[in-house]
């Protein structure tokens, strides 16, 4: 039974003894009428203080069951408010010194989080900026595949969270091109079927150096899947079409336009038109059209803002 059902119960049953008195001198008396409306009175009088006294002591029990309720729904903080000078004033206190307490842990332990995190991005980010280094035609390409991947997630209308694994991915695409040698990695001349082969293993490469870290789970698609193609005849498991990872989708687009207008060993930068007509011809073969027709906005865009021009890495 609920408890300001149980006090309503202990004061009307605490009243009957009055009232069954009164009834009782009522009816062994001539005159009935006051004795009854006195009788009458003291029984509404009871009935009201018994509902008033429950709803006393109930009603701040209920804002500590919904404050507790909160609390265990990761809402930290919540505070009760009861009325000074009750029975329950102590009580509040100290739940809402405890709420206090759990909020202010909490966010120590989002700060200490948030730390981990951006030392570990820091890590990886100086190992991408390694692989970057080590050619001086890929310098900064990673950075500009974020970049380029974020924008297109924002044409995208994607979420921060969505756009932060963008940039994450953007950047670490090519983190296991570490495990390739550099015979291979920078080889100035085309390469031949076996040295194709190696480097074909750097997303794998990649998907498993950062497979170990937790907070980067998301971004491993990207890493692994950024050189599927559309059509299903990309590396390394010949994904197509929407099976591909979306995030994988979106910086394979980032990647190829910056491998369009970057000059290589064995390529210099395109001219923009040239390069977009490039990414046009690989629309539903290696690129998304849904995201290429995004990709192509952006440039618009930057465009009518007189910001776009061709990049190419010294
Ligand atoms: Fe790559």
């Amino acid at each position: 039974m609920k408890l300001h059902w149980l006090i309503v119960a202990g004061v009307a049953v605490a009243a009957a003894f009055p009232t069954v008195l009164v009834v009782s001198m009522a009816l062994s008396s001539r005159d009935v009428g006051p004795v009854m409306i006195a009788g009458c009175v003291g029984l509404i009088l009871s009935a009201a203080l018994s509902i008033y006294i429950a709803r006393r002591v109930a009603m701040p029990l209920r804002k500590f069951d919904q404050a507790a309720m909160s609390i265990a729904r990761g809402k930290f903080g919540v505070q009760v408010e009861v009325p000074p000078g009750t029975e329950l004033t102590d009580l509040a206190n100290t739940f809402n010194y405890m709420s206090a307490q759990i909020e202010a842990y909490d966010h120590e332990t989002q700060r200490l989080y948030e730390d981990i995190e951006a030392g570990y991005l820091e890590t990886m980010v100086a190992l991408a900026n390694s692989i970057d280094s080590k050619d001086s035609y890929t310098r900064g390409h990673s950075q500009r595949v974020a970049e380029m991947a974020v924008e297109i997630g924002r044409e995208l209308k994607l979420t921060e969270r969505e756009l932060k694994q963008l940039r994450y991915g953007g950047i670490l695409h090519d983190i296991g091109k570490i495990g390739i040698v550099e015979a291979i990695l920078l080889k100035k001349s085309s390469l031949t079927d076996d040295e194709m082969k190696v480097m074909r293993q750097h997303p794998s490469i990649g998907d498993a150096i950062i497979q170990p870290v937790s907070f980067l789970k998301e971004i491993r698609a990207a890493v692994r899947c950024h050189h599927e193609w559309w059509n299903g005849t990309g590396y390394p498991d010949g994904l197509k079409g929407e099976k591909i990872p979306f995030i994988a989708r979106v910086v394979s687009v980032a990647d190829t336009w910056d491998a369009c207008t970057t000059t290589r060993p064995y390529s210099r930068a395109l001219p923009e038109e040239q390069a977009l007509a490039v990414m046009e011809k690989l629309r539903g073969t290696h690129l998304d059209p849904s995201i290429l027709d995004a990709f192509l906005k952006v440039i618009e865009k930057k465009r009518t803002a007189g910001l776009q021009s061709v990049k190419v890495a010294v």
